[in-house]
């Protein structure tokens, strides 16, 4: 048997625990295994090159960070575009994929790398996706791996804030990454108990934000901790699509969300304000327990897909299951965060603020 496996889009904890857990599988469960590698995502496959990987290249890869293969983002559109030479990266990546003999290609990623798998396997290769990203927006699956990596990453992040905010008596914005999901910005804003949750799903009023800082000292708080996810949105800016609120924006000299609304805060209410951006340091690092034992489930399950012949699908978690979806079904969907769903009403049932 002849495998590939290539690592898609941002990179996050867990990628290297996935590639060992179905490496392990089919060393331990198939006679003759083979496995290449294609460096930086999808842009490796298009340029043809395999590199042989070896069972040593897996072992003691659990715990790290990043991914041994690279990763790039390789954008869908272009997929299909003809480049010099008169070829598409598509057919680029079936060429590549036919002359390297694969029985079947693991690609590892979020929404972007999935809808590029769809395509590989509309045009007749085996691919099994694996449902990687710090963002949770994969749709057809309640989790993906480096979540909660990244989770507990920001809400280290806010307790360590609010201990600083207290002492100073501050109000401090902490953005958090989710550019069109705010999952990781609700589970870390609860567990690092964010006074206010500010979700890409929940567009807010600056007015009630402000509000809510005020009546939040006038009841005696210290301070107060606003976990901002990176797709916030105004509620004036939520009849625009996402290109339109760039243009708006950059109009009006904002920077980011976090920083303009920061500003607004500190001159409204007169409180002290800061903004702090976790950026990057939610996606390095070790994967935490909770991951490297997902990593290990989803990985085997996705190399036993493959020992069984079952082709075209991406793993998941549903009902706390491994199971897997058919690939053209969840391709190019995502995930959100319910502004009415359970979660949202037990923060907001505990006094947490979201801006509506
Ligand atoms: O998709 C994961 C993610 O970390 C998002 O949360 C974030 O908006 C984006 O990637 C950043 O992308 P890049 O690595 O291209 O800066």
């Amino acid at each position: 048997m002849k495998v590939g496996i290539l690592t898609g889009g941002g990179d996050c904890a867990g990628l290297n625990a996935v590639m060992r857990a179905i490496a392990l599988n089919l060393y331990q469960n198939e006679k003759n295994v083979e496995i290449v590698g294609f460096r930086d995502g999808y842009a490796g496959l298009i340029r043809g090159e395999a590199v042989p990987l070896r069972r040593a290249d897996f072992e003691g890869i659990l715990r790290a960070g990043g991914t041994i293969l690279g990763t790039t983002r390789t954008p869908f559109k272009l997929m299909s575009v003809p480049e010099e030479g008169g070829a598409t990266r598509l057919a680029r990546m079936v060429a590549a994929y036919k002359k390297c003999g694969l029985d079947c290609l693991f690609t590892l990623g979020g929404a972007g790398t999935h809808k590029t798998a769809a395509l590989l396997c509309a045009e007749g290769c085996n691919v099994i996706g694996l449902p990687k990203t710090i963002d949770n927006d994969i749709y057809g699956t309640d989790v993906t791996f480096g979540f909660q990596t990244a989770v507990d990453v920001a809400t280290d992040a806010l307790e360590r804030v609010r201990t600083t905010s207290e002492s100073h008596g501050r109000t401090m914005l902490v953005e958090i990454m989710g550019n069109k999901a705010g999952w990781l910005t609700l589970h870390a804003g609860i567990a690092g108990g964010a006074d206010i949750i500010l979700l890409p799903e929940i567009p807010f009023s600056v007015d009630k934000v402000c509000a809510a800082v005020t009546a939040g000292y006038a009841a005696g708080k210290r301070c107060n901790i606003i976990a901002v996810g990176e797709g916030a949105v105004v509620d004036s800016e939520a009849p625009f699509k996402k290109r339109e609120r760039v243009f708006i924006r950059a109009e009006r000299g904002e920077t980011t969300v976090t920083q303009h609304l920061a500003e607004i805060i500190q001159e409204r209410t007169g409180a002290e304000t800061r903004a702090t951006v976790l950026g990057y340091i939610q996606r390095g690092g070790e994967p935490c327990a909770y991951d490297r034992v997902l990593c290990t489930r989803l990985g085997s399950f996705a190399a036993q897909l493959c020992r069984r012949g079952r082709f075209g699908v991406t793993v998941a978690v549903v009902g706390g299951r491994i199971t897997f979806n058919a690939l053209p079904d969840i391709a190019g969907k995502y995930k959100f965060v319910d502004p009415n769903g359970e979660i949202v009403r037990a923060a907001e049932e505990t006094g947490v603020f979201f801006g509506r």
